[in-house]
């Protein structure tokens, strides 16, 4: 870690050597920078690129009617024990605080949402469609892709049994990867269904309180050696074989058929394909599940989601029935995605002017100026202190200011404004009152 080196070093009168250290963050999580010059551009996390993935996602979220929410970071450990699976539970930074509550940090949102939307039910006609981007909490192993916090776009439908929500939920999804400049060759979707899975286990296994713990095993079995999950399965009475066939067969269900036909006449069939590796490793879910990957298979999971009709009812004590799906779509693949694939445009600080100050007689009015350009919404700077013209300048240029404006003194004592479009180079005399005006008209007309 760049920051972890010792600032300085010096050996004290008495034998004491002190290494001071600049205070680092936790492992696992993540500090944003403005968007940094190289070469530390490649090691440090942009702003920047963040609020360019936010903003898309929000964009296309609203496209598609749905509205923003957001809940607390800390809730009732009890919100996410025998809900989520065992797995998640293992994960939580959760603790006791000082009125004797255990809570724990939000490592999902579902759980929240599903609290939310049971309290408030009435104020809302059903179907609702909501959508946040909150940060979540995760006590995991750090490798690639995996941190101890992460921002996930969530979006949710609540009150619609019909397929027509799944296929519209995936068409999101799919239009917030393409808002970001992904296509059919970078990623697909990949669509499995817990009912076909569920099906498959009862046809063989008449035990259903065994059938997570056979998810479980579904859900690893990429990432684990084919002798320990034929190990594990075999006391549920399956072999892997048998298993693998299933996965192979990839031949969709009814309801999957649904959802493909739907997203067929919206052009989007391409980005979708029947996968039952895909089953999702938490506990609730029920119907329909897919997961969106990069191609080439060079990351873990973009984004995963599904149906989870009963969890409303679950977390509000049997008081509200309602069937609900979503999908959590993580930031941390999705930007080490777009910059692996060159997708991040370059980011600047967004500036309208640089007022520039050569002659510093001329300060009072400049910043007069300043505050004129600032006051009609133009993203304005100048040079706190007295600097040379060509610093200045080169500043302006740095910045990447569409323009630079400088207020010269005319020999019969008034002033004139001299704005300059940095890229063209042309230089326009204007009255200093004229200034913000002529910058608006000339941005409005893109240039
Ligand atoms: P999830 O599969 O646990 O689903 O997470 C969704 C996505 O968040 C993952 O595909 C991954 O990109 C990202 N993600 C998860 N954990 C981490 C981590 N430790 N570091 C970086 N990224 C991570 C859910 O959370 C469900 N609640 C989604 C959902 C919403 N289902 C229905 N509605």
């Amino acid at each position: 870690n760049r920051l972890d080196r010792p600032l300085f070093c010096f050996v004290a009168p008495h034998r004491f050597r002190i290494l001071a250290r600049l205070m680092d963050r936790l492992p696992g999580f993540r500090d944003f920078y403005p968007e940094p010059l190289p070469p530390t551009k490649d090691e440090l996390w942009s702003m920047d690129a963040r609020n360019h993935i936010f903003g898309t996602w929000r964009a296309v979220a609203r496209r598609y009617g749905f509205r923003e929410y957001d809940g607390p970071p800390l809730e009732p450990l009890e919100l996410y024990t025998n809900k989520s699976g065992e797995e998640i539970v293992g994960q939580l930074f959760n603790f006791v605080d000082k009125g004797e509550r255990a809570v724990a940090l939000r490592p999902e949102m579902t759980p929240t949402l599903a609290r939310m939307a049971a309290a408030q039910e009435r104020a809302y006609k059903k179907p609702f469609k909501w959508f946040s981007i909150p940060q979540l909490f995760r006590y995991e192993k750090q490798q690639k892709g995996r941190k101890r916090e992460h921002f996930q776009l969530n979006c949710d439908i609540i009150g619609e049994m019909d397929r027509a929500a799944d296929a519209e939920l995936i068409a999101l999804l799919i239009d917030s990867l393409r808002g970001l400049g992904l296509t059919s060759t970078d990623f697909v979707v990949r669509l499995s269904s817990r009912n076909a899975w569920s099906e498959f286990f009862a046809s063989r296994c008449p035990d259903a309180s065994k059938a997570y713990e056979f998810f479980q095993v579904v859900d690893k079995l990429d990432r684990t050696r084919p002798e320990e999950s034929a190990a594990k399965l075999a006391p549920l009475g399956f072999k892997l074989e048998e298993v693998q066939a299933f996965i192979s067969s990839g031949q969709p269900t009814a309801e999957l058929q649904l959802i493909l036909d739907q997203l067929a006449a919206r052009g989007l069939r391409d980005f979708v394909r029947v996968d039952y590796g895909v089953i999702r490793g938490l506990a609730y879910y029920t119907g329909p599940v897919f997961e969106a990957f990069d191609i080439k298979g060079e990351f873990r999971a973009i984004c995963g989601g599904g149906r989870y009709d009963h969890l409303i009812k679950q977390v509000s004590g049997g008081k509200v029935d309602l069937p609900a799906l979503g999908f959590g779509m993580g930031d941390v693949v999705l930007f080490e995605l777009l910059k692996s694939r060159g997708l991040l445009p370059p980011f600047t600080a967004g500036l309208s002017a640089y007022v520039l100050i050569e002659d510093e007689s001329l300060r009072a009015d400049s910043l007069r100026l300043v505050q004129q350009l600032r006051e009609a919404g133009l993203a304005t700077e100048f040079s706190l202190t007295p600097a040379k013209g060509d610093k200045q300048f080169k500043r302006a240029l740095e910045l990447n200011a569409v323009h630079t404006v400088r207020l010269e003194r005319q020999p019969d004592g008034s002033q004139l404004a001299k704005l300059k479009h940095l890229k063209t180079r042309e230089e326009v005399p204007l009255q200093p009152s004229e200034v913000a005006q002529v910058i608006a008209a000339q941005a409005g007309a893109g240039k």
